[in-house]
Order: C-alpha cells, then structure tokens, then sequence
C-alpha cells in the first residue's frame, strides 16, 4: 500500500486500508443476508460509475438468490458538489413488486439518492432500501432512511474503492483522504 498518492493538483494519504473496508463489507452483507433471507429474488441496483467495485465484493458475499443492475447518475464536478443531478440512466429492469436494494459508493448530502429514490418511487418497487459503502452523517440532509451504512466518516473528502478526484482514484484498493 502506498502511504500518498497524488491525483491531478491534490495530495491523498492513506485513510482505510483494504481490510478494513473488506471487514465493514462483511459486517452489512451479513445484515442484508439476514433482513433478506426470506424475500423473493431482490434487486440490486448499483449506481455507478462509483459503486463498481462495492457492489462485486458485496455480492460475492451475498447468500440467497438475487439479481444485480447498474444505473447511472452524476452529481459532483471535483471536490464541490454543483447542486445539480442528472437524470437516471439504465433502468431497464421491470422494478414493479421487486425488493430493492440500491448500492452507492458514498451519501454525502444525499441529493443524488433522494433523487434516485424519488425515480424509483414511480415504478412500484414492493421495497426499497439504500446500501452505501460510506455515509457523512453531518452532511447527510435528506428525510429518506439509508438502512445500510458499511462505514460512517465525517465531512472529509476521500477517494479509492471506486470513489473518485475528478475520474482519477476509482482503481485504488485502500481509501485516501485529502491533504489540503
Ligand atoms: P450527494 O448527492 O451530496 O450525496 O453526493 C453523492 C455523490 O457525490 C456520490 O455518489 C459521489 O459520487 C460524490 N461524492 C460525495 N462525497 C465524495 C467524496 O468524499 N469523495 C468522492 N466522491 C464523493
Ligand atoms: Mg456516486
């Protein structure tokens, strides 16, 4: 493991090392194997591009029958949110009287997820629950319930694991916080 690594103009050292997020992976695959055991083939839906490799290591521990999707929505430019959210891309799959479960990289303010819930809602899911790999708590200000929290961090900026500085950082095993 590198102790820094430097991604266009910013300086990153190490935060969480891989196992750590691998122990935090295990402990809510458990949850969700429990809480799913007994419901009919549930969803996931990652969103990407960040949740990529969340989502392979979690399903790989994942106990019952399930299907996986991908979508596609993007909310930040660089280390700033710009308020803004596209629309949902990819949603082929027939939602209606399915058990959901969204997987994200990280909640932040949590615009991107409300929006993504809010899509969601229109195509009749029987449920619908969020499984993030990070949560920022004091940033988090949405009325939606995130069921699923791998790991909680305060308001620091942080890539690897699929997170991402302006694209660069997605390919790193271990997570790195900003040096300002
Ligand atoms: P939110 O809409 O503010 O919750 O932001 C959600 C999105 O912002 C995430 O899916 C990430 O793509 C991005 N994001 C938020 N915080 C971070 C961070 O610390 N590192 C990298 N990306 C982040
Ligand atoms: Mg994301």
């Amino acid at each position: 493991m590198k102790n820094t690594v430097t991604l266009n103009d910013r300086t990153f050292k190490v935060m969480i090392p891989a196992e750590e997020i691998d122990r935090a992976v295990s402990a809510v695959a458990e949850q969700i194997n429990r809480d799913y055991a007994d419901k009919q083939t549930p969803l996931f839906l990652g969103v990407l591009n960040g949740s990529f490799m969340f989502m392979s290591d979690l399903m790989k521990k994942i106990d019952f029958n399930c299907e996986l999707s991908f979508v596609k929505l993007a909310s930040y430019e660089g280390t700033c949110s710009t308020g803004e959210v596209s629309c949902l891309i990819g949603l082929n799959n027939e939602i209606r009287g399915r058990h959901v479960i969204v997987v994200e990289d990280i909640v932040d303010t949590g615009r991107s997820i409300a929006h993504m819930l809010e899509e969601l809602k229109k195509h009749n899911a029987a449920s619908v629950e969020v499984c993030t790999l990070f949560f920022k708590p004091a940033s988090y200000s949405q009325p939606y319930p995130i069921r699923y929290r791998a790991m909680e961090i305060g308001n620091e900026f942080i890539v690897g694991y699929g997170l991402d500085y302006d694209q660069l950082g997605r390919n790193l095993k271990d997570v790195y916080v900003v040096t300002e």
